[in-house]
């Protein structure tokens, strides 16, 4: 059994960069009422990037991939699957993921979305993952990108001072070591009620309520619990103990949850990376957005391992343990 590793990251972000001030005053102006205190304080969030009409999940995907490429060293032509997380696609379908190979000039292997809300990206990576190990494929562009503004009710104060859109990619090629050393996803749709976007698509036209919903402490309570379960596993898996982490990564949804979750782990938070207070909640491009602000601000060494974990929406989690 062959491994995999990650040999390249790269990231992307929309133009229109939004502070909390920003936002406060926009929302004041429609009589909505919150502040820089309220969301730095509750959500550790400062700032994030609001996508302009001619920026989407493909076009954001499609940045983050090629600086994947370039800091791999690999050339388009050398990726033969492209596992593309989103829960914001362009259309319908085709899926974003036959969107980003066409501009990228790739042809012949499989490109698919997986959507798993905040989970999508280990989800994705999991996925890529085990079919490299297989031996079916040699090399895959793992990818999380979303628009989630577009998603999001501007009159719901709960939520729209939440989410940001971006981008985050991963070139992962078979290895004969590891590279990724675990990997495991969790689901439980009974929760599904607690964050969603229940409309529906019928007849090609949006049906229902279009806009993301939350039940912000129901998600908060579970999305600890779980975390700190995955980690738990995925270190029994990896035979590591948690102060062989030298890094951990966690959806960036909440600081607040972040701090909560190393704690329980018994982590000290300087081996937290967060860029949520710069990038808000990215949904799928949350994990890899960080893993690629901490590469290439060179926190992330060779040798170093490193904790992915997603949770969101479905009731979705999982994550993989990662040595670079
Ligand atoms: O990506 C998937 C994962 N998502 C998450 O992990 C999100 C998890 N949940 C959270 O991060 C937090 O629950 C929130 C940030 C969403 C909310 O924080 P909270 O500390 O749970 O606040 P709360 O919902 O208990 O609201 C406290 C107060 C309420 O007012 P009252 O009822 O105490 O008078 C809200 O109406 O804060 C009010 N509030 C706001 N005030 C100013 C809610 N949103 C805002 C706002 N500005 N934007």
């Amino acid at each position: 059994m062959s491994f995999t590793r990650i040999v390249g990251t790269g990231s992307a972000l929309p133009r229109r960069c939004v502070t909390n001030e920003q936002l406060a005053a926009e929302l004041a102006t429609r009589g909505i009422e919150t502040s820089d205190a309220w969301i730095g304080e509750r959500t550790g969030i400062r700032q994030r990037y609001l996508a302009e009409p001619d920026e989407s999940s493909s076009t954001l995907a499609i940045a983050a991939a090629r600086k994947a490429l370039e800091a791999a060293g690999r050339e388009p032509g050398d990726i033969d699957l492209i596992v593309l997380a989103t829960s914001t696609p362009d259309m319908i379908f085709p899926s974003t993921a036959c969107i980003v190979q066409a501009a990228l000039g790739i042809k012949g292997g499989p490109a698919f979305d997986v959507q798993a809300v905040c989970s999508g990206f280990v989800y994705g990576l999991a996925t890529a993952d085990a079919l490299i190990r297989t031996g079916t494929y040699k090399r895959a562009l793992v990818i999380g990108a979303e628009v989630f503004s577009r998603i999001l009710d501007w009159n719901d104060r709960t939520t729209c001072v939440l989410f940001g859109d971006g981008a985050g990619a991963v070139v992962l090629e078979a290895a004969e070591a590891p590279g990724v050393r675990a990997t495991r996803l969790h689901a439980d749709g009974s929760y599904a009620k607690i964050l969603c976007t229940a409309g529906g698509v019928s007849n090609g036209a949006v049906t229902g309520d279009p806009f993301l919903r939350m039940e912000g402490q129901a998600v908060f309570k579970l999305a600890v619990g779980v975390l700190e379960q995955n980690a738990r596993e995925l270190l029994d898996m990896a035979g590591l103990t948690a102060d062989q982490l030298d890094w951990t990564i966690p959806h960036q949804a909440n600081l607040r949850i972040l701090h909560a979750t190393a704690k329980r782990l018994g982590l000290p938070l300087d081996k937290l990376i967060v860029t949520v207070d710069k990038h808000g909640n990215t949904s799928a491009a949350s994990v890899p957005l960080a893993l690629d602000v901490a590469v290439r601000d060179g926190r992330i060494k060779p040798g170093h391992n490193v904790l992915l974990q997603g949770v969101g929406g479905g009731f979705t989690w999982g994550g993989a343990i990662v040595s670079f």
